[in-house]
């Protein structure tokens, strides 16, 4: 694709990854009670739920999430511990069954075995699940590989069905530069115990826009990655947030890609996949036509929430674990993001909720809006109003629509809003018109 660099860097502004709207700067303090209140008023539908587990060995210099540097198992013991609580008390007040159960981190596979025996059978006790339920984890190959496959055999027994494997960047350098040494050899390995033990559904993550990154050597990454055929990809722009990521400073700005070739190997990367017979899901992953998030995107049911893209099994999600965030009842909530307060309320009995955003109607309306353009790349005007009662045109006469037109992202006709091409790779870009809290000074990575 033939891009001019300058209308390029025009365009890469700081805007939301949008996985949740309002985003997460829109939240304030919140207390136990009003979380009670919307978790008591969840009724017999299925729920997702969603447990962070945060401990890292080592720390990878570009990371974004929500980490803790840890070598002394005595702490996760006591972390588990506390998580069992907090299953606990959520559960006296929960009655729905769970649809999809997500473990997140930092390194969920950073548990030993026996403590997965302990956090499942804790959750089975406290729930029901739904007979099909998916049960997917995020897995770090390193904590996977020395062991024979005994953790992965162990999750197959434990339910879960669905994995994600994080490989970044196959390259050597790039990796020494972010100080995550993985070999490929480790990756393909961990793959293939996998696939051998019949998983559902395989994703491996990569990131481009890494220091030392080319288009050249990228490709190499996506080539060797396709011939795996993983069921799913996801293809992440490296979030660059130093101000809240303080490692992100030990990478040298001066390896990283410029805006115009992390854009090209992004569009490389999105062609070679398409080629090789995955389908462009969203903005940033990719499925095989036989997997679920394919039929989902085919038949409309794609969700975008915290972890990105995947199927809307639940509308409500509970978030357990220090830092996570959940959506109960047309409401945000978030953990302690720190780990001895998380702790200290459940030590004292309490919830550890500590902020969140109650949507008002106009959230409501917007969140809709965004969801349909980063999951459906439309939005359907009529549809909107008639399930918002508004007037589409007249509710959105302020919204920066002309800006996107004249630069060839957006397509307006009668009845709907279509992203072109264009928009569709800049889509953070289209939705952002619809942000109504987004200023100038957002604290947010940018587009590209
Ligand atoms: C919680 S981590 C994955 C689990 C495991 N700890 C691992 O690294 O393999 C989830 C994914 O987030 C992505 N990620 C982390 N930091 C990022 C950043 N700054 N920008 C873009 N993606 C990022 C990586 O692709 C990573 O695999
Ligand atoms: S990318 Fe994964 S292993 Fe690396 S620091 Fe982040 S959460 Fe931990």
């Amino acid at each position: 694709m033939d891009i001019d660099p300058k209308w390029l860097s025009r365009m890469n502004r700081a805007v939301p990854r949008y996985t949740s709207y309002p985003t997460a700067l829109q939240f304030q303090a919140v207390d136990e009670s009003l979380y009670k209140t919307h978790l008591a008023q969840l009724g017999k539908l299925p729920i997702s739920l969603y447990i962070h587990l945060p401990f890292c060995r080592t720390m990878c210099l570009f990371c974004g999430c929500s980490t803790v540097l840890n070598r002394r198992p005595e702490r996760q013991t006591l972390y588990l511990d506390w998580l069992l609580h907090e299953i606990a008390l959520v559960s006296e007040i929960v009655q729905a069954p769970i649809s999809q159960l997500h473990l997140g981190g930092g390194t969920p596979t950073s548990l030993t075995i026996p403590e997965f025996d302990l956090l499942l059978s804790s959750l089975h006790r406290s729930f029901s699940f739904e007979p099909n339920a998916e049960l997917s984890i995020e897995i770090d190959p390193r904590t996977v590989y020395s062991d024979e496959g005994e953790k992965l055999k162990a999750l197959k027994r434990l339910g879960f069905n669905r994995v994600s494997f994080g490989v970044q960047d196959l390259d050597p350098k790039v990796q020494e530069a972010v100080k995550r040494r993985q070999s490929e050899e480790m990756s393909r390995k961990t793959f293939e115990m996998a696939r051998a033990l019949a998983f559902d559904g395989i994703n491996i993550d990569l990131i481009y826009g890494l220091p030392f990154q080319t288009l050249c050597t990228f490709t190499r990454t996506v080539d060797v990655i396709s011939t795996w055929q993983p069921d799913r990809i996801a293809l992440f722009s490296y979030a660059k947030v130093p101000w809240l990521k303080k490692h992100q400073n030990a990478i040298p700005e001066e390896a990283l890609p410029s805006t115009e070739e992390k854009f090209a190997i992004y569009t490389k990367a999105r062609q070679l996949f398409m080629e090789r017979g995955y389908t462009a899901i969203g903005m940033d992953h990719f499925a095989l036509d036989s997997d679920s998030l394919s039929l989902g995107y085919r038949s409309g049911k794609l969700y975008r929430n915290f972890q990105g893209y995947s199927l809307n099994l639940a509308e409500n999600m509970i978030g357990l674990g220090m830092s996570s965030i959940g959506f109960v009842e047309h409401a945000y909530f978030q953990n302690h993001r720190e780990l001895e307060a998380y702790g200290a309320s459940l030590e004292a009995r309490r919830l550890p909720i500590a902020r969140g955003l109650v949507l008002t109607p106009e959230d409501r309306l917007r969140r809709w809006v965004i969801q349909e353009l980063m999951c459906r790349f439309q939005v359907d005007k009529r549809q909107c109003e008639a399930l918002f009662s508004i007037h589409f045109d007249t509710h959105f006469q302020n919204s920066p629509l002309a800006p996107l037109k004249a630069d060839g992202l957006l397509e307006e006709t009668h009845d709907k809003l279509i992203p072109t091409p264009l928009g569709r790779l800049l889509i953070r870009l289209v939705a952002a018109a619809f942000d109504a809290y987004l200023t100038q000074a957002s604290a947010h990575s940018k587009l590209v």
